[in-house]
Formats: structure tokens, sequence, C-alpha cells
């Protein structure tokens, strides 16, 4: 049973004096603050020298964790207790990064299993219907069951395995793009889907199931071509895969946190076992660190505190994630769903109103690009914002002044958003004073890239201890799923509509001009 007992976040001590502290006037910056508010953990370094704090802030922002639990929360995670409390589930994804001599034998053997068959794709000796190998993986899935895998494609993708494209959208165009050119003898499709429910994604799968089956004309070829990474035995048999074809995930693992199941199969086509394992590793390190580091120490925990401190005291409602590299560019929506879908929440874990902001919206792009859009907001507009500015410090190129010229600019606009600019202009003043972090990996390799994902995920933990609601449920996506199949019932049959005006009208619209 949770030794952890939750309590509103702003009737804590360390609430309030987080309150008189945000009240006070700036403190003049101390000279020594790089050394002081940064921290190295594996490749990656964590520089939060230019947040908004002080020894001070430090001092009652860990307090605040102390009082808020978050030791006992931690300790409960990596428990296996059932913190996704309304769905009476534990979450464990750290589980999935145990190295092989302390990984439970069923989470190990699904781990072995489907590296096996991602090597077997990889090197070509798993083939297609045709006996030729598969020249491409279409992965089709959407949210958690996308974004992780995606994003490690992007970053780390190589060109010596088949090509991996990914099919999220139910957008008919990206379908058809997506079928366009494929030849079904070299494709393997893997449907990825936790709940095998999902709209998008069966609407997907049964598509490309009728594309396939309409050119080869083989049902027993299905077998070959398709395989389903799923929690859901029955649908996977009803969409007419033998059991053989389906890879598991577990109801302990949330949407968001299934990278490391078989859901990363098209990453580790493309990486390899070792690569892989890697990532597993890299995420490893910091679920350990996240386990055992004091709460002063604890670097998910810190961005977690420092997020409470921009958002509930500082007044941003928003935070950007700004990619400086070009690889990282899926990290903002990556972490949009990871943040945003775990802690955009406004009950607390009891039911009771959060009584306190909780996620802020989280955004962001892949930069310099964000530089010539975006950026004039963050200098000279209204809001308060804070930001994560990402880097890697050795590129993967050769081309060497363009890498210079990026860090230069990361480094830059930490500066710039930091320390404004003076003058007597009032348009060319910037006012500066905005919070960031920058984090540079020491290279983006799998293991670097395991290590941000999982310190971005136990942040996102801690960010739910200390709102006190629960990270793991995502039931406000619910109603608008389900409003959605009565309108497209009235949609597709074409008749005279019973919903609501607006709805209605729309409706109207649609049918008078198709
Ligand atoms: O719509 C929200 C959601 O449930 C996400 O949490 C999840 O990652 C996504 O849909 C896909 O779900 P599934 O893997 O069950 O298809």
């Amino acid at each position: 049973m949770s030794a952890w007992a939750p309590r509103s976040p702003e009737r804590l001590a360390a609430w309030r004096r987080l309150g008189v502290l945000a009240e006070r006037a700036e403190q003049a910056p101390e000279g020594d603050r790089f050394v002081r508010f940064s921290a190295r953990l594996g490749p990656l370094l964590v520089d939060y020298s230019r947040q908004r704090i002080d020894e001070s802030v430090r001092q009652a922002l860990i307090a605040l964790a102390e009082e808020s639990g978050l030791d006992a929360a931690i300790r409960d995670l990596f428990a296996g207790e059932k913190v996704n409390n309304t769905e009476g589930r534990s979450a464990e994804h750290a589980t999935l990064r145990l190295p092989k001599d302390a990984c439970p034998a069923p989470v190990l053997q699904a781990r072995e299993r489907f590296l096996d068959i991602a090597e077997a794709v990889r090197v070509g000796r798993r083939r297609g219907f045709s006996g030729r190998p598969f020249e491409t993986v279409l992965h089709i899935g959407i949210g958690g069951s996308h974004l992780g895998p995606e994003l490690c494609m992007q970053a780390l993708g190589g060109t010596d395995a088949p090509e991996v494209r990914f099919l999220a959208n139910v957008d008919g165009a990206a379908a058809s793009r997506m079928l366009a050119g494929l030849d079904p003898a070299t494709t393997l499709v893997v449907v990825v889907s936790k709940s095998f429910t999902t709209l998008e994604t069966l609407r997907n799968a049964q598509t490309v199931r009728s594309w396939f089956l309409e050119r080869t004309c083989d049902s027993a070829a299905l077998a070959k071509h398709f395989l389903a990474v799923t929690a859901n035995v029955q649908a996977c048999a009803d969409f007419g895969l033998p059991p053989e074809n389906r890879l598991p995930m577990w109801d302990w693992v949330g949407g968001r946190f299934s990278l490391w199941t078989a859901a990363g199969l098209p990453v580790a086509i493309s990486l390899g076992r070792d690569g892989f394992e890697e990532l597993l590793a890299g995420a490893h390190l910091v679920d350990e660190h996240s386990r055992q580091a004091p709460l002063d120490e604890n670097l998910p925990l810190l961005l977690a505190l420092l997020q409470v401190w921009n958002t509930n005291f500082g007044g941003a409602a928003t935070h950007a994630v700004l990619a400086y590299d070009h690889r990282l560019r899926r990290l903002p929506e990556f972490l949009q769903q990871l943040e945003m879908e775990s802690n955009g929440k406004s009950v607390r874990r009891d039911g009771e109103p959060t009584g306190a902001h909780t996620s802020p919206v989280v955004w962001g792009g892949e930069e310099t690009n964000g530089q010539h859009a975006f950026h004039q907001l963050l200098h000279q507009g209204t809001r308060a914002f804070s930001a994560d500015l990402i880097a890697s410090i050795r590129p993967s190129h050769h081309l060497a002044d363009h890498h210079h010229r990026l860090l230069a600019n990361c480094l830059a606009q930490g500066k710039a958003m930091d320390e404004g600019r003076a003058g007597e202009n009032a348009h060319r003043r910037v006012a500066g004073g905005h919070p960031t972090t920058t984090l540079l990996l020491d290279e983006l390799t799998p293991h670097a890239l395991g290590a941000l994902l999982a310190l971005y995920e136990h942040k996102a933990f801690c960010l739910g201890a200390l709102w006190q609601v629960n990270p793991f449920d995502q039931f406000g996506v619910e109603l608008g799923k389900s409003l959605a199949e009565p309108i497209h019932d009235e949609l597709s049959r074409g008749v005279a509509s019973t919903q609501d005006p607006t709805t209605a009208g729309l409706l109207a619209a649609i049918r008078s001009k198709r």
C-alpha cells in the first residue's frame, strides 16, 4: 500500500514560502551561478543558471518536494504501486529498461523476441511472401504509439536498414500519399495500438490491409507482412492476425511511455539490437538516478520544481521546447503529449479541484527556424514563458561552422531571454527575465537520447506528484472521441442532422458542397 498521502499543494508551508519569495525584488546575479546551478547526469549537462532562482528559492523548492512527499511518490513508482490510482494500475515503464540480469523474465522474453524480429528484418533474414527482403517498414499508430518511435527514427535512424515510414493521422491524404509507390511484396506493416480500439490506427490499418490484399490476392500472405503491438489479444485476432504476430504491451505501461516496448520495433530495426539496447541503457541510467538521488540532487525532480516555480509563481502559462538540433525536431511534439496529456488536469488524485495551475502549454520547434518565426513574441511579447534549449555538443556531420553557428545561437537566445536589452528606444528594448534551462547532450547517441527522454518522463511524474494529479490517465480525450461517432454516422449516411444548431449547420454546409 502506498505510503504517499497527497495533500493539496497550495496548503503546504513551502508553497506559501515560495509565494513570499516570488513577491520579493530581484536579487543581483551571482558570479558563480553556472557552477552552483548546473549539473551533469551521464551524457547530459543540465544548466539552470538562467532560471530566476537563488539559493533561498532552491531551498524552498526542495522543501516543497519534501513536504509533498516526493520521496514516497518516487518509491511508490519504482515499487510498482498503483500510482495510476484512477485506473488502479502501476506505471512500470522503468522495468522495461532494466538490464538483462535484473529484468523480470516475461519482460525480458518479450524484449528478446522483438529484438530478434527486428534483427531478422534488418539483415533480410525475415522476408515477405515473395521471398524478397523488406525494403519498407510502415508503422501505423498515433499519440504515444507514434511520437516516441518517430522522434527516435528522426534522431538516430540509420540508412543501411529498411526505410521506416509513419502513418498516424486518419486524414486519407496521409494514407494515400503513404501507399503511393509502395510495393506490398517488400513492405512490413507494424500496427501499434495498446488498446487496438483507436479510431485513427484502426482505420489506417484496415485501409492498408485492403491495399495489401487487393494487390496480393493472398490472405495467407498477411501473416508474413503484418505485425501488431498491442495489449488487446482479441482485437488483434479479429483483425486477422495469428497469435504469433502479436507483440505484447501491458496495462502497466502508459501509451506515452511505451517507446521502450515493442512499439519501438521500427527503431530497433533501424538501430539494430545493440543500438536499441543502448537507448534502454541511457534511460536506465536516469531511472537509477531518479530512484536513488537525494531530493536535492534529483535532476528530473529539479526540472519539475523549476516548472512549478515558473508556472505557479512566475506566471508562465507556456513552456517552449527549443530544439537546436534538426534531428530532435519531433521532441516538442513528443513532450507536448508527455507533459500535457500527463498533467493537463484540474482535479487532484482524490477528485478535488487542484486549486493551483497544472501543466503549462508545451510547445516549441526546431531551431534556428523558430528564431525567424515566433522568437519575436518571446523577446518582446507581453506573456511570461519558460523554455528549454536543447543542443548536442558534437555534431553528426563535418560542417563545423554550421554547428558552431547553431550552438552560438542556442547560447545567445538563452542570454537574450535572460538579460534582455536596455535602451532609450522602446521599440528596440527587450525586457529579458525569462527563465530558461539549457540541456547539452555530449552527442546525440542512442544512449544520450534514452537518458534525455527518461529525464523528461520522470520530470512529468514528479510534476504530477507536486501538483497532486494523476499523470497516468487521460480521461479528457474521451469526450471528443465519443461525440465524433454519431456525427460520423450522420455524415456518412448523408441524413439531416439531429445535432445541436452549430454542428447541424456545419453538417448541412458540408452536405451542400459535396
Ligand atoms: O487519445 C489518447 C491516447 O489514448 C493516448 O494516450 C495514446 O498514446 C493514444 O491515444 C494511442 O492509443 P493506442 O496506443 O491505444 O492506440
